[in-house]
């Protein structure tokens, strides 16, 4: 059993695997449009995380992670409880980093569908940062979260070329540079 991480999943590695791989998906794109009221917000003030939304000419680069042989289920339930904010699994097709290319294979991916009751959908990116920058939740700074998985990307997925998640990046640090971060309207 794999499954493939986008978001946290890169960078928050608190669960055991076998065997990792970077890699891409197709037909996706990153975006903070799922709301999170358990790790990065709480409920009446939540944050914004990723989640991936259809694009037929999007490509999503990550991890995929092999689940330890004869413990899948074990730490498959912990996924799901640590991702149960929203999040569904689905099955998608996953691309090994060229050039030793192995055939694709199926992972599981966790997904926060627009029918979840924490979805929150578009937004403007300022309106985007606003939030981010002034919420936290039991797992830590919104801001965190964003800053980690910018790093990551930036360093172990330089292929990926999500432009918004680095406008982000720097709209946020701009705020918290101003100290506009603890008063901003979020709507
Ligand atoms: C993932 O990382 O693959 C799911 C989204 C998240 O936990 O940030």
């Amino acid at each position: 059993m794999w499954v493939f991480g986008y978001g946290s999943l890169i960078w928050k590695v608190d669960f055991p695997y076998e065997e990792k791989k970077i890699g891409f998906i197709r037909g996706f794109s990153r975006r903070f449009w799922q709301g999170s009221t358990d790790h990065r917000g709480v409920p009446g003030k939540p944050g914004r995380v990723v989640t991936l939304v259809d694009d037929p000419e999007g490509c999503v680069w990550g991890v995929a992670y092999k689940l330890p042989t004869g413990r899948e289920q074990e730490v498959k339930r912990y996924l799901d409880y640590r991702e149960k904010g929203g999040y569904q699994v689905i099955t998608v097709t996953f691309h090994p980093r060229p050039p030793l290319s192995p055939p694709p294979n199926q992972t599981l991916l966790y997904i926060g569908s627009q029918d979840n009751p924490d979805y929150l959908g578009p937004a403007p990116l300022e309106v985007i940062a606003n939030q981010i920058a002034s919420c936290t939740g039991p797992s830590g700074q919104n801001s965190e979260y964003l800053f980690q998985l910018a790093d990551a990307v930036r360093t172990i997925l330089p292929e990926d070329s999500d432009e918004q998640l680095f406008h982000l990046e720097t709209l946020v640090r701009e705020r918290i540079k101003t100290g506009s971060n603890t008063h901003t309207r979020t709507d």
